[in-house]
């Protein structure tokens, strides 16, 4: 574990987002995504942080029965109802795992007519979820009359819950708009067979951010935006969203540097005189080598992450500054500004779920109230 190095979480900025979020809402509840440990924040860090949410959150979102296991494991302070999106394991054997406050997401027609034709069924909520144009998980269009029959076969009359997931609706585009006439005619179709539809989900973070959100349906399932970060790649910030971690660490050694000197492995030359800081973070901590030429703030001070990233260690260097000692000095790689996530996203070339995800348990995570 580190001892210089942490990821700082602060449960006021969730607070915040999930005000921004609800302000969304008419009178749709929250499914929160918390899979991959809650965006690399840990999960049951973030769950604690949730206990005084029970009006407004209606699920939590796994990926996996093994984190959905997990998480009911470490035993926390809030105890709301968990749906597994994806891997839900070998129905034949895993149905047992099941019940009203652990729910596989069925997006298989023949998953579903395992869950139906084994007894144990009749304890656990329908949730099925329709491929609308994603073409990665989901029941197929073709087969929702098929789905209606099956069901009235098995007299069941009511689905508890219809999804689809949008594939790009951070881009705010019209695959978009095309996938939510889609998912409304899947409803439709649904319901003109005699099924009712008790609940519905749709959306996520990109339509929520662009303010294309789905009326009719009675669920919001969030992700990124819970963590303060954006799904849509602009520049311009759509929600007043606080990302709710600072990556802090603190610098264990700094080194005058003469123009032409070599750093690291691979000798870097470093063709200007100045200093260097070297940090304790690396690729060990989800630091990916990405990371290089980076450039952050350290007091008036520019500096810029060179040579190779180890698995250890980083050095950031700043320009002109031979002597400057800053030994011991705190920097933060991200704050609360979604601004720095999102160029630290555009220089490392990828996303913020990427950049959340990717920091490994050597790194502590540390719950703060503010
Ligand atoms: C099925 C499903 N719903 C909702 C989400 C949340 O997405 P986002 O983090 O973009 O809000 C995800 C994330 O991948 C998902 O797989």
């Amino acid at each position: 574990m580190r001892i210089h190095s942490r990821l700082k979480i602060y449960k006021n900025r969730l607070d915040h987002n999930l005000g921004l979020i609800t302000q969304k809402a008419r009178n749709q509840k929250l499914i929160l995504m918390l899979k991959a440990d809650a965006y690399g924040h840990g999960i049951k860090g973030i769950i604690d942080f949730l206990e005084d949410y029970s009006s407004s959150i209606g699920y939590i979102g796994l990926a996996s029965l093994g984190e959905a296991l997990f998480l009911k494991s470490q035993k926390s302070k809030s105890n709301y109802p968990m749906i597994v999106f994806s891997e839900i394991g070998d129905l034949k054997e895993s149905i047992s795992s099941y019940g009203p406050m652990l729910i596989p997401v069925l997006s298989d027609f023949n998953d579903l007519k395992i869950f139906l034709s084994n007894k144990l069924s009749k304890n656990i909520p329908l949730f099925l979820k329709f491929n609308s144009g994603m073409n990665r998980l989901g029941i197929n269009v073709s087969e929702v009359e098929a789905v209606a029959r099956l069901l009235i076969k098995h007299d069941r009359k009511e689905i508890d819950h219809l999804m689809t997931h949008y594939s790009s609706s951070y881009l705010a585009d019209n695959v978009q708009k095309v996938q939510h006439i889609c998912f409304q005619e899947i409803e439709s179709e649904i319901k003109a067979a005699g099924i009712d539809i008790l609940e519905s989900s749709i959306d996520n973070s990109g339509s929520i951010e662009n303010n294309l959100m789905d009326s009719s349906s009675t669920h919001f399932r969030p992700g990124l935006l819970l963590y303060g970060a954006q799904s849509s790649f602009t520049n311009k910030q759509l929600m007043p969203l606080k990302v709710i971690s600072d990556l802090e660490t603190k610098i264990i050694k700094s080194r005058p540097v003469y123009k032409g000197m070599s750093y690291g492995y691979g000798n870097t030359i470093i063709g200007k005189a100045g200093s260097m800081h070297i940090i304790p973070l690396g690729y060990g901590d989800g630091i990916s080598t990405f990371y290089k030429g980076l450039e952050i703030n350290i007091d008036q001070f520019k500096a810029k992450f060179i040579g190779r990233i180890n698995m250890d260690l980083s050095a950031v260097f700043i320009e002109g500054e031979q002597d400057l000692d800053l030994k011991n000095k705190s920097i933060l790689i991200w704050n609360d500004q979604v601004s720095r996530i999102n160029k630290l996203s555009k220089h490392l070339k990828t996303h913020p779920y990427e950049i959340f995800c990717m920091l490994s348990s050597r790194l502590p995570r540390v719950y703060l109230l503010e």
